[in-house]
C-alpha cells in the first residue's frame, strides 16, 4: 500500500480530529489543537489515514548540543493500521536533525512495539504522567 506524506493544512483538522477520537478511549486533542504545532498527515489513495504532532524543544547551538524534538500524537485510523503507515510518518520525522524523544503510557504495548522497531530506547518513566485515567509514561529517546 503507498503511503504519502505531506504537512498537514488547516482544512484536514476535522478529519485529525475523527481519528483522534477513534485512537484513543479518552481523546485529549480537539481540531484546533493540531495546527498549533508541526502536524504531518499520512494519506492512502488520496485518503487521510494518519497523522503525527511534534515541535522543536529545544533549537541546537554550537558546543551546546544538537535540535531536541518531541514527538507529542501519532494516530492512525483504525482500518489502515498493519500497514505501514505510522512507520512512514515516523521515518520523515526521525530524518529531521537532531534527538527526539515522546512519552508513551505503560500500557500502550502496541506503540511501543512500533517505537522499538524504530529504534527508539527506553530512557525512563513518568510517574503518574497522564490523566484519565492516571498511568505512567514511558519516555523513549532516539539520537
Ligand atoms: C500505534 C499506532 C500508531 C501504530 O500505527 P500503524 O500504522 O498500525 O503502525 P505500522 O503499521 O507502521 O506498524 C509498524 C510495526 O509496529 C508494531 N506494531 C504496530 N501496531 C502493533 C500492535 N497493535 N501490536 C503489536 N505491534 C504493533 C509492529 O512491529 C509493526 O510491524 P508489523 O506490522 O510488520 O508487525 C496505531 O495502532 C494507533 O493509531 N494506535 C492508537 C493511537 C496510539 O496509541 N498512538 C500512540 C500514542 S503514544
Amino acid at each position: 500500500m503507498k503511503v504519502t506524506v505531506r504537512p498537514a493544512i488547516p482544512s484536514d483538522a476535522p478529519l485529525l480530529a475523527e481519528i483522534e477520537s477513534e485512537s484513543f478511549r479518552q481523546p485529549h486533542w480537539q481540531a484546533e489543537h493540531f495546527m498549533r504545532y508541526d502536524c504531518t498527515v499520512a494519506e492512502v489513495e488520496g485518503q487521510l489515514v494518519g497523522f503525527l504532532v511534534s515541535r522543536q524543544v529545544y533549537g541546537g547551538s554550537a558546543g551546546a548540543g544538537d535540535p531536541e524534538r518531541e514527538i507529542l500524537n501519532v494516530a492512525v485510523a483504525p482500518r489502515f493500521r498493519r500497514v505501514g503507515v505510522a512507520t512512514a510518518l515516523l521515518n520523515q520525522e526521525l530524518a529531521k536533525h537532531g534527538s527526539h524523544f515522546l512519552e508513551v503510557r505503560v500500557s500502550n504495548v502496541a506503540a511501543q512495539t512500533l517505537y522499538r522497531k524504530l529504534g527508539f530506547v527506553e530512557l525512563g518513566v513518568r510517574h503518574n504522567y497522564y490523566d484519565n485515567p492516571s498511568e505512567s509514561a514511558i519516555v523513549m529517546t532516539m539520537k
